[in-house]
């Protein structure tokens, strides 16, 4: 029975174009499952916009010396239109800076405040003097208080997925200035999760009998387990949504508080053109609400987005929430700064018409599970091998074929043989397969299934040889060629949600839409008869072409100077940080210590738990250097200890002290040592 789905896509940030690691991890399995729940009849709101507030974009815009709204605008228009030309199917692309939203996001903050939902709270928070800023989200950079990375963000760490407040950082440094911030009291509103503890607990196991992919359901019971704690859901900022009550002026809404709403402003907008009512999509329980992310978004929408429309009270709740893992690029991890991506208009320029190419590529390799890898030659064999070999060719042969044999008329069969029948009934298998697949979210399989239902077709050809028949036998030529037009036309059908373009293409070739029925998902499953006899195809057409070696190359050349600049920019040296004077230097205590006793901190990458003899005393220090020494090879090290430093808490330890550090060439740690280490008494001071 159709159903109603909304079906959101996580909202891209307007600080850079769309990459490949944005399409592999959210919108092209996205578009998938849109596309395929439209084909099975479905009612289908696929739901996305831009997310133009947030503290990168005011960082960006302050870099080119230019207005936030300057920057929003530029990408995203660029995004809204890369998105349509490689054919993410959105019902509706909006923005968070629209009236609209603005509205909407206005309106769902004081329903919460006048249903007093929020604590109001005046507390202390990081401040940078020096730019007159609070420090809140991206402004600020220090060590994760779960994992130990130094350069986690202010309200979230991208190594652990943690979301924290930002005076949970260790160390912080502003992100604008460098400098360490000092505190400063400002009043905010928060959003208490813990009030959420238990009905997150019951809504998350419920889901999880639901088959939620674990990497979710585990982030999120590990937070859960943690506790939860009230978040700040307004910020000291001049850019993003002015919170809409007294007494808040200069203050603004959290972009992870407006940012999801965008998905309700964005059903607005487009129930608005298409005079529809957007509370179906959002408040009818018999609406189901998928939410497509990437796995540095999961907090944000199992726990942070439920609890505020379970505090709003009357809406729907996601009933599944499929978050892919990461994809890396040759090797290393995407990143924009360093400019290791491929960026989507560059692909769409470079590859012209070939947008299912990628599509395909990026499906078949999908980070469903783990975090995987892409690489350029890869991307060359799923073309070539699969499909212009498998896919392309089929097709190909059978079309020439027909029309060679007859003129394009799709010919009248005889009597079906074994093999005739195994075949089609193989085909009818293949709606089921695939569709059981991309419901589980399961989208590197089905479009696998999907080439199996190619290969299928390539083999019935391979051993029937009509080319062989045809000078021998025109009755089970006809038959043959009868069954794999059939064939043709189910790939043309079930191809649409993964190649959406050569499922046009295809249908063309086919002239499906001057059949008198409708070929819908269910008739490959339902009918023998796709394309009748007498029915008229086209002339071939290349659905694919072969990718050479030297397109490839072009596209690894680009990224190996991509490496080679990043060399050159990371082999200059730091500029000196802004003097100090005498005075501030002693107050450093710096000394000779030895590291007595060293253990690994468990479950962490990068921590050891040092006892050190610092001369004064024994005292436990946490270091962030587990990755590139042991436990057993640091005991008996001299190094340097600053022992004056605040004692702060990792992972529950309290660390009285920093070791000094530096980094080699290639980018290894190297301890700080005193000159001729191994002579001098712990406890001396290095001055
Ligand atoms: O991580 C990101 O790119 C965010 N802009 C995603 C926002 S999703 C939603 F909540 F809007
Ligand atoms: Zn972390």
């Amino acid at each position: 029975m159709p159903k109603r789905y909304t079906i959101t896509a996580a909202l891209p940030y307007t600080n850079g174009p769309i990459h490949i690691g944005h399409l592999a991890g959210v919108y092209v399995p996205a578009d998938i499952y849109a596309r395929y729940l439209r084909l099975k009849g479905n009612d289908v709101a696929f739901i996305c916009g831009s997310d133009e507030h947030g503290v990168p974009i005011t960082i960006k815009a302050k870099k080119e010396g230019v207005t936030p709204q300057d920057i929003v605008d530029k990408y995203h228009a660029i995004i809204k239109s890369s998105f349509e030309e490689f054919g993410i199917s959105f019902d509706n692309y909006s923005r968070t800076t629209s009236k609209i939203h603005h509205k909407t996001a206005s309106e769902f903050f004081k329903t919460l405040y006048e249903k007093h939902e929020f604590v109001e709270e005046v507390s202390e928070q990081l401040y940078d003097a020096e730019a007159k800023q609070f420090l809140a989200d991206r402004f600020v950079i220090g060590t994760c208080p779960k994992c130990g990375y130094e350069e986690a963000y202010g309200d979230q760490c991208e190594n652990c997925g943690t979301s924290h407040n930002a005076t949970d950082l260790i160390n912080p440094k502003s992100a604008i200035t460098g400098n360490t911030p000092t505190l400063k009291e400002t009043k905010h509103w928060f959003l208490p999760l813990n009030k959420y503890q238990d009905f997150l607990q019951e809504w998350i196991l419920k889901g999880h009998k639901k088959d939620w992919k674990p990497n979710v359901y585990g982030q999120v019971k590990s937070w859960i387990d943690d506790g939860l704690r009230p978040r700040a859901v307004t910020r000291d900022l001049d850019w993003g949504i002015p919170v809409p009550i007294e007494g808040a002026e200069g203050k603004v809404l959290y972009v992870w508080f407006d940012a999801p709403i965008g998905y309700i402003s964005s059903t607005k907008e487009w129930a608005e053109r298409e005079g529809k009512n957007w509370e179906d999509y959002w408040k009818n329980k018999d609406t189901t609400l998928i939410h497509f992310i990437g796995k540095d978004n999961i907090v944000f929408h199992c726990i942070i987005f439920p609890a505020m429309l379970k505090a709003e009270g009357s809406y729907i709740l996601p009933e599944n929430v499929p978050a892919n893992e990461f994809l890396n690029l040759e090797g290393n991890k995407l990143s924009t700064s360093k400019n290791w991506a491929v960026w989507l208009p560059d692909y769409l320029k470079e590859f012209p018409n070939q947008q299912d190419v990628l599509r395909y590529a990026l499906t078949a390799n999908a980070p469903e599970t783990k975090d995987n890898d892409f690489t350029w030659k890869d991307f060359q064999a799923r073309n070539n091998n699969e499909l212009v070999a498998i896919f392309g060719n089929f097709i190909n042969r059978v079309v020439v074929l027909t029309n060679k044999y007859y003129n394009g008329v799709v010919p009248e069969p005889s009597k079906f043989s074994e093999t005739d029948n195994a075949a089609l009934n193989e085909m009818k298998a293949y709606p089921a397969v695939i569709s059981s697949a991309i419901e589980r979210f399961r989208f590197r399989e089905a479009s696998q299934e999907l080439m199996n239902l190619a290969r299928l077709g390539n083999k019935y050809l391979a051993d029937e040889e009509p080319w062989k028949t045809v000078k021998t036998d025109e009755e089970r030529t006809k038959t043959i060629m009868y069954v794999a037009l059939q064939i043709a036309s189910a790939l043309s059908i079930l191809s649409e949600p993964f190649l959406p373009f050569t499922s046009k293409k295809l249908k063309g070739i086919l002239k499906s839409s001057e059949l008198k029925t409708e070929l819908t998902w269910d008739a490959v499953e339902a009918n023998n008869v796709l394309l009748p006899a007498h029915h008229t195809i086209g002339k071939a057409e290349l659905l694919f072409t072969k990718i050479e070696d030297s397109a490839i190359q072009l596209q690894l050349d680009k990224l190996e100077a991509s490496k080679k600049a990043n060399e050159a920019a990371q082999s200059t040296v730091e500029p000196q940080k802004a003097q100090i004077n005498f005075d501030d230097f002693t107050k450093l205590d710096l000394r000779v210590g030895t590291i007595l006793e060293a253990e690994k901190m468990p479950k962490t990458k990068k921590l050891l738990v040092l006892k050190v003899d610092t001369g004064i005393d024994v005292r436990t220090i946490v270091s962030g250097i587990a990755e590139t020494f042991s436990a057993e090879e640091v005991v008996g090290k001299q190094v340097t200890v600053l022992v004056n430093l605040a004692p702060r808490k990792l992972r529950g330890v309290e660390s009285q002290g920093m070791i000094l550090m530096t980094e080699d060439e290639q980018g290894k740690l190297v301890f700080v040592n005193p000159d001729k280490a191994d002579q001098v008494a712990n406890g001396l001071k290095i001055s």
